[in-house]
């Protein structure tokens, strides 16, 4: 079979493009969510201990304690990284 090499040009970048697209997604998706982060917060920051105010801690000491605290709940990567735009944005 003969394909024309502008067929073929064709074909790869609209492959190309597609990925290029759903990379673009997935970034988006791994990126912290203040509104989410705030209701996971709410939910699972107080099954244990009472609430914290986000103004307890600087940004870098919330990122260390809800990984810390991310093992202890069982929390998923995403509320994770939820959690730490709510906190790091309400400090
Ligand atoms: C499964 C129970 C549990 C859940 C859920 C939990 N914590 Fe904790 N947390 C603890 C315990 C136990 C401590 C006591 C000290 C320790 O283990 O570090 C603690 C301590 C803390 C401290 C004190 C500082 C430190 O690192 O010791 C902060 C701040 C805190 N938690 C924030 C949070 C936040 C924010 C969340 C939600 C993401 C959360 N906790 C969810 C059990 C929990």
């Amino acid at each position: 079979m003969l394909i024309k090499k502008t067929t073929l040009t064709a074909l790869l970048s609209s492959v190309m493009f597609t990925a290029g697209m759903s990379s673009v997604v997935a970034e988006q998706e791994t990126v912290g969510d203040f509104t989410r982060g705030a209701k996971a917060w709410s939910q699972n920051c107080i099954r244990c201990h009472n609430v914290r105010d986000p103004k307890e801690l600087r940004d870098d000491q919330w990122i260390t304690t809800t990984f810390h605290m991310r093992i202890r709940a069982g929390l998923t990567g995403q509320e994770v990284r939820d959690i730490i735009a709510f906190l790091q944005q309400s400090n």
